[in-house]
């Protein structure tokens, strides 16, 4: 039999921007217009259900998340803004192109983030790369900045903010807050996320109603220990293999 519905938790897009909720899900209506949710197609879902299951083995795990690494990427960039660019193509003719308007930087979190990096480079081969690297601290649970690396004038930049899972949005905000420091403008920052959870994703706007999400799932909810349900599990252990 085939399948074209949304029945496993996961929230599935309806095509307009709006995202509706499912069986299980607790999301109605518009999450929000800068939530960019990859359309739910069955080789979508096809893939997500190889990662998400527990016996995934770390070679599948790591090629089949880059494929959707890649689909939100190609999203983000899509995002970005662009300026025209004639061509002149073998027949003689001009073609009436686009490029990118500003140059483009890839801020992976460490160490989850760093997942995204590759696929963002074989995308977009002149791409610089900032590092920052963000930890709950055991004390206070609050996330603090251990590290960062930043060229000197990424405000100049459109800014790809690279993070797997956005859960509780702790992470995304002190990592935005890296970015704004530095003179990044919101709107030029694209928060890329494999999973989305919508305590995360209601945490970012709250403070940043700019900035733009891309995932390619909103999942229903958190658990008692901020992991996403029905999720993936820890998504750098399981990529990284030290689970
Ligand atoms: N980080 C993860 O790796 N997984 C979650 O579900 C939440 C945060």
């Amino acid at each position: 039999s085939t399948v074209d519905d949304t029945s496993n938790g996961a929230v599935g897009s309806t095509g307009n921007g709006a995202v509706s909720g499912t069986a299980n899900g607790p999301l109605t209506g518009t999450v929000h217009e800068n939530v960019h949710l990859l359309p739910q197609t069955r080789q979508l879902r096809a893939l997500h259900t190889v990662i998400r299951d527990r016996h995934a083995a770390l070679d599948r795990f790591v090629t089949t998340s880059g494929r959707i690494i890649r689909q939100l990427i190609e999203t983000a960039l899509d995002l970005l803004p662009y300026e025209p660019l004639d061509v002149q193509t073998p027949v003689g003719r001009t073609y009436h192109g686009l490029r990118p308007a500003r140059p483009i930087c890839g801020v992976p979190v460490v160490r989850a983030g760093e997942s995204m990096e590759h696929e963002l480079r074989v995308m977009s081969p002149g791409v610089r790369i900032g590092k920052i690297l963000i930890q709950r601290d055991k004390v206070t649970k609050l996330p603090r900045l251990y590290y960062s690396a930043l060229p000197a004038d990424i405000d100049r930049h459109s800014v790809l903010l690279l993070d797997p899972m956005l859960a509780t949005g702790g992470t995304a905000l002190a990592a935005v807050q890296v970015l704004l420091d530095h003179g990044v403008a919101e709107d030029d920052i694209v928060f890329v996320a494999l999973l989305a959870a919508p305590e995360g994703i209601a945490a970012v706007h709250a403070r940043h109603p700019n900035l733009r999400i891309v995932t390619s799932a909103i999942e229903e909810r958190l658990n008692e220990n901020a992991y996403m349900i029905p999720g993936i599990g820890d998504f750098g252990d399981r990529y990284f293999g030290t689970d």
